[in-house]
């Protein structure tokens, strides 16, 4: 069975495309992985991997996620390899804004009326299952877009493993709670990361039980506190310099040391 893992938020810019990726390449190590862009307005999975991996290849792909979902090509056309065991599927830089609110930015494309009837995003991601399990992929990572759009709670709410990232700080606990109460149940809880903590130390002894107990109160059993992501300088400052030296220097960051933790609490509580 391939472990569907989708990772989304309200806000952006809060560290879901760099969380996606760094899983991505971690359980590359572990077993066979496709990431999926699926952030159709501001894709940046395309560029991170062109300037992290220095892989040209990647500039050669003609088939992107959008045209998976609207059926214009094969899943097969349209996947990557971008190293060992890491596939990806990009989303189109290109974007058409009105081609993408006409057409997959309306509810029918991901939720049809007619309970029986698939949606075109249903199909979508049937021939994706078709492919993966026909190709033994162990994971499928979603790389969401921010908010709470159609597309977003599609992929939450039909990945086996719905994760949401959100800043460490009371005012957006109500973000996570509208999110939780929307999408997440006691049978498949929401598993919620604070992200980009700048203060671990303190964060861990105060602020993170105070800001899982609100939402606790709110949401109960649909979510599972995960853990958190630190704001690692380190990551920071490679990022601005566009020398994303990431993946070689991973072992010694804070930002993978604690990746471990989350990547350990997912897999041994299940
Ligand atoms: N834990 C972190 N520490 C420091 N910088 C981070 C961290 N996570 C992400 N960033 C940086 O923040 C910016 C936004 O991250 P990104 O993953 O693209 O967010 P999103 O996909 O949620 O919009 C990027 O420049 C990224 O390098
Ligand atoms: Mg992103």
């Amino acid at each position: 069975m391939t472990i569907v893992i989708s990772v989304s938020s309200i806000r952006g810019g809060v560290g879901k495309s760099s969380l996606s990726l760094e899983l991505s390449l971690y359980l590359s190590t572990k077993g066979k992985v496709l990431l999926i862009d699926t952030d159709f307005y501001a894709p940046t999975i395309f560029n991170e991997i062109n300037s992290r991996l220095k892989h040209k290849a990647l500039s050669a792909t003609k088939h992107f996620s959008r045209d998976v979902f609207k059926g214009l090509c094969e899943v097969k056309d349209s996947v990557v390899k971008a190293s060992t065991n890491f596939y990806v599927m990009f989303s189109d830089p290109k974007v058409n804004l009105w081609e993408l609110s006409t057409d997959i930015g309306t509810k029918e494309f991901w939720i049809d009326e007619n309970p029986n009837k698939p949606s075109q995003a249903e199909l979508g991601l049937a021939k994706i299952k078709e492919y993966t399990d026909k190709l033994s992929f162990d994971f499928i990572v979603f790389d969401s877009m921010a908010g709470m759009a159609y597309p977003v709670i599609f992929f939450s709410y039909l990945s086996t493993y719905p994760i949401f990232l959100t800043r460490a700080s009371l005012p957006q606990v109500e973000d996570a709670v509208g999110f939780i109460n929307l999408v997440g149940s006691a049978e498949k809880p929401i598993n919620l990361v604070w992200s980009n903590v700048p203060n671990a130390d303190s964060f861990l002894q105060t602020t993170r039980a105070k800001l899982n107990q609100a939402i606790q109160e709110k949401c109960g059993n649909r979510f599972r506190a995960l853990g958190y992501i630190p704001r690692d300088p380190e990551f920071e400052r490679a990022a601005l310099e566009g020398n994303l030296t990431m993946i070689p220097n991973a072992l010694n960051s804070a930002y993978f040391k604690q990746l471990n933790v989350l990547i350990n609490t997912m897999f041994n509580n299940k």
